[in-house]
Formats: C-alpha cells, sequence, structure tokens
C-alpha cells in the first residue's frame, strides 16, 4: 500500500480497494471516499459525524486534545490579546491580516451598512412583545434578501462580498432592535462615530431622552467575547449555513438558517441555558446535588457549558473568558450578584473537575461556560445571549459562506441514509384496513 492511499477490504466478498488519502496541513488526514459507493456499493455511515469531513476548508484548525483553536492560523490567544473584531472579520474573511489602510476602509464599509431599510423596522412591531429574541432575529434576517437583492447573484463575487459586508454590519442593528421591541423601547439608529461594540451598546442600552456614554470596558469586553466567537469550523451552525448554500440559496436565507440551528441548547442556546442553571443552583450548598443529576442517565439534567464534541481538553475559549470575567466583574464592581454568581460558577467547575465521571469523559467547561456571566455583568438580559453570538458569528458564517461557493467543482450537500422503514408493500384502500 502506498504512503497516500488505505486500503478498505470486504470479508463479504474478499474485493479490496484503495482509497486516496489526503493531507491536511495540520491535524488528521482524511480517506477521500467520494469513489466509496462506486467501487463497493456501500455507504459509509457516520451520524453526527464522528469522522467525517465534510469540506475542505482554510479558516479555522482546532485540536481538541490539546486545546488549541487557530484562526487562519493564528493562535486565538494571540488574536484576543492583541486583536479587534472587525481586524479578525477581516482576517476570515479575505485570509488575511488587514494593513493599516485595508483595516480603516473595511471599518468605513461596515459602519456604512449598519442602517435597515426603514420597511425592515416595520417588521418587529409585528412580533409579540414577548417573543424570543432569537425568534425575532432569525425571521427578520431571512427577510432580508426581501430587501436587499441587489446582491444576491451568488456567482457575482462582488455581490458575494456586498452580501458579506451587509451582514456583518447589520447583526447588531438588528440584535439591538429585537431587544429595544421586547421591552418596548423605541428602536435606536446605529451612530457611525462609535465602534462596532460600541455601536452594538448604544442602540440596546441609549434612549432618546437622556445621553447615554458607552463603558469602554463593556465595549472591549464584547469586542473580545466577539473575536472568541467568530468561528469554530464546522459546528453544526455553520454546517448549516454551508449545507443551505449548496443548494445556491441566497445568503441572507443561508445565516438564518445558521441562526436557527444555534438557537438550539446544545449549541449557542448553551450559554442562556447556563445562567438559568446557576440562578437554580443558588448556592454552594446545591451544588453535589446539581452534579448527581448530571451523572443520572435517566435524568435528561446535563451540566450546561461542560463538554465539547471536539475539545477534550480544557476550552481555550473558555480559558480566556474565565481570565477575562476576573477582570470585568472587578472593573464594573458587583452588580446584581454577578460576583457571587461567578463564585458558583468556579466552584461548580472545580468540584466537576475533580469528578470521575467528567474525568473520564473528558468534560471541561466550553465557551459557554463564563461567557454568560460576562454578558449579564454588561447587564444584557440572558434571553439575548444567543443574540450576541449570532452576531459574532455571522463573521465566520459568511466567511465560510463565501469560501464554499467560489470553491472550485462547488456541488449541492447531499447526504445519503442508512434506510431502516418498512420494504415495498402494497396500498390498503381505506375500507379494507383493520
Ligand atoms: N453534562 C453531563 N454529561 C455530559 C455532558 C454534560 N454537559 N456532556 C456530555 N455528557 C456525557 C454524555 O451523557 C455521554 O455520557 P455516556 O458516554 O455515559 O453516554 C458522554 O458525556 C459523551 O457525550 P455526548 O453527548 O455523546 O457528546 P457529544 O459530542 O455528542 O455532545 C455536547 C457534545 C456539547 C452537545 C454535550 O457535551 C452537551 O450537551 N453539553 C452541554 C451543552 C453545551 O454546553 N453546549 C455548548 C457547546 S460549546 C459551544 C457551541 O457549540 O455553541
Amino acid at each position: 500500500m502506498s504512503k497516500d492511499t488505505a486500503t478498505f477490504r470486504d470479508n463479504n466478498t474478499g474485493t479490496e480497494i484503495e482509497l486516496p488519502v489526503i493531507r491536511s496541513t495540520q491535524g488528521p488526514a482524511v480517506v477521500d471516499i467520494g469513489s466509496f459507493y462506486r467501487q463497493t456499493g456501500y455507504f459509509t455511515y457516520d451520524p453526527g459525524f464522528l469522522s467525517t469531513a465534510s469540506c475542505e476548508s482554510a479558516l479555522t484548525f482546532i485540536d481538541g486534545k490539546n486545546g488549541v483553536l487557530q484562526y487562519r492560523g493564528y493562535p486565538i490567544e494571540q488574536l484576543a490579546e492583541q486583536s479587534n473584531f472587525l481586524e479578525v472579520a477581516h482576517l476570515m474573511l479575505y485570509g488575511e491580516l488587514p494593513t493599516e489602510d485595508e483595516l480603516a476602509q473595511f471599518r468605513t464599509i461596515i459602519t456604512h451598512h449598519s442602517m435597515l431599510n426603514e420597511s425592515l423596522r416595520n417588521f418587529f412591531q409585528g412580533f409579540y412583545h414577548d417573543a424570543h429574541p432569537m425568534a425575532i432575529m432569525v425571521g427578520v434576517v431571512g427577510s432580508l434578501s426581501a430587501f436587499y437583492h441587489d446582491s444576491t447573484d451568488i456567482d457575482n463575487p462582488r455581490h458575494r462580498e456586498i452580501a458579506a459586508h451587509r451582514m456583518i454590519a447589520k447583526m447588531p442593528t438588528i440584535a439591538a432592535a429585537c431587544y429595544k421591541h421586547s421591552i418596548g423601547e423605541p428602536l435606536v439608529y446605529p451612530n457611525n462615530a462609535l465602534s462596532y461594540t460600541g455601536n452594538l451598546l448604544n442602540m440596546m442600552f441609549s434612549v432618546p431622552c437622556e445621553e447615554y456614554e458607552v463603558d469602554p470596558v463593556a465595549e472591549k469586553a464584547l469586542d473580545l467575547i466577539f473575536i472568541l466567537h467568530i468561528d469554530h469550523e464546522q459546528n453544526a451552525s455553520t454546517s448549516t449555513v454551508r449545507l443551505a448554500g449548496s443548494s445556491r440559496a441566497n445568503p441572507f436565507a443561508c445565516i438564518a438558517s445558521g441562526i436557527a440551528a444555534l438557537w438550539g441548547p446544545a449549541h449557542g442556546g448553551a450559554n442562556e441555558a447556563v445562567l438559568n442553571v446557576l440562578e437554580e443552583i443558588g448556592d454552594v450548598s446545591q451544588i453535589p446535588k446539581y452534579i448527581a443529576r448530571a451523572k443520572d442517565k435517566s435524568d435528561p439534567f446535563r451540566l450546561m457549558g461542560f463538554g465539547h464534541r471536539i475539545y477534550k481538553n480544557y476550552d481555550p475559549r473558555a480559558k480566556i473568558i474565565r481570565r477575562m470575567c476576573h477582570e470585568v466583574l472587578g472593573k464594573l464592581g458587583n452588580n446584581h450578584g454577578n460576583e457571587q454568581l461567578f463564585e458558583l460558577a468556579l466552584k461548580l467547575e472545580e468540584i466537576a473537575l475533580k469528578d470521575d465521571y467528567f474525568i473520564e469523559r473528558k468534560l471541561y467547561p466550553n465557551v459557554d461556560f463564563y461567557s454568560g456571566l460576562i454578558y449579564r455583568a454588561l447587564g444584557i438580559p440572558t434571553n439575548m445571549f444567543t443574540v450576541m453570538f449570532a452576531i459574532a458569528r455571522t463573521a465566520g458564517w459568511v466567511a465560510h459562506w463565501t469560501e464554499m461557493i467560489s470553491a472550485k467543482g462547488q456541488r449541492i450537500g447531499r447526504p445519503r441514509q442508512l434506510y431502516v422503514g418498512p420494504k415495498k408493500r402494497d396500498y390498503i384502500p381505506l375500507a379494507q384496513r383493520k
């Protein structure tokens, strides 16, 4: 067997085939099974994609065993320490860190796409006041193609670029409008003098009757959290965006599908669930009871913010956010018991990480375990946490969508299945059915 092939032997028939092995730049190589069905008559079977690479990508690299995360080769720790959200968004979209001029130009473009078509603003009024902000966001983002159809020719690279810019630019405006609608306050227009996260905070928290000043600590904290959330390679929501996009649907609809997938508590909805669980636990003395519930297989309760499909080590993003929690809570003060909740989270982590159940299964805190505590300290309500995640992840989604659509030989994604339903049977007329 040559070094760059793997042999498959069918023990039923004795047939052997050679399959090409494609090397990655880092991380595991893949066995190319594109011809497998043609050659063997078998499909491969991998529910949950435990061993299946669904595409080629040059965006993000994760080594889950060693807790490594890189965007376009740059370690997340370096980007978190030295970069900013728009610079990293540029890196994801264009492949390189921008020069000063490029960054200034990118900032100007994103800033000048942040307003919504005025008719779109009326959409928010149609939602019930207590609608979950994610429900509003899915609907409003899905409707964007009705307003911006001048950038939906996906074969035109310039259209793709404008759609990507629009999406990154408008997401904070939509998110803030979701929030304002839910609390019955007037929607706030974007302010071009503010930074990406400063503008979001202003649109969420300012009111027409008094001056609002963006807190630089909050602005910086949010920017850092957004960097950490930009991308995470082929997770459920990104794969959803890619699959929707593979049918050549318009990019706005594809991002709306990603938002829907992100919403689930096993994915981006976990940050909201973590806070709800911490509040329910309430006190350190109650932790053993909840750890016991998480371990009890007859109880559906899971310790939210713990465990990850890929990380079998500490999630590097959680490490950065935990450190940041110390800083942010220290600077913003102990409003509404934030310090106590943080102490509770630290204790919960300590107890879980010493427990055999969590050790054996390599369950460590993930990005969602501490992010909610920061959001809460910034005054962001719990039901907006996943919306915050969606704003940041939009930069990753559009980068993946662009990468996929511009790839040579792009085809529709169409998984196969293992059919376990009834064999062929004849229709029985209603009168003869028992
Ligand atoms: N609490 C208790 N047990 C858990 C947990 C948890 N949070 N996570 C996994 N397990 C157990 C699970 O019961 C299973 O045990 P056993 O082998 O005895 O059946 C084992 O660990 C492996 O779990 P799995 O569900 O097969 O693993 P997965 O890779 O399919 O799921 C996960 C990964 C993230 C969905 C899961 O760990 C989980 O539900 N965690 C809580 C939700 C959460 O925090 N999600 C955010 C993920 S990171 C950010 C993002 O994706 O948006």
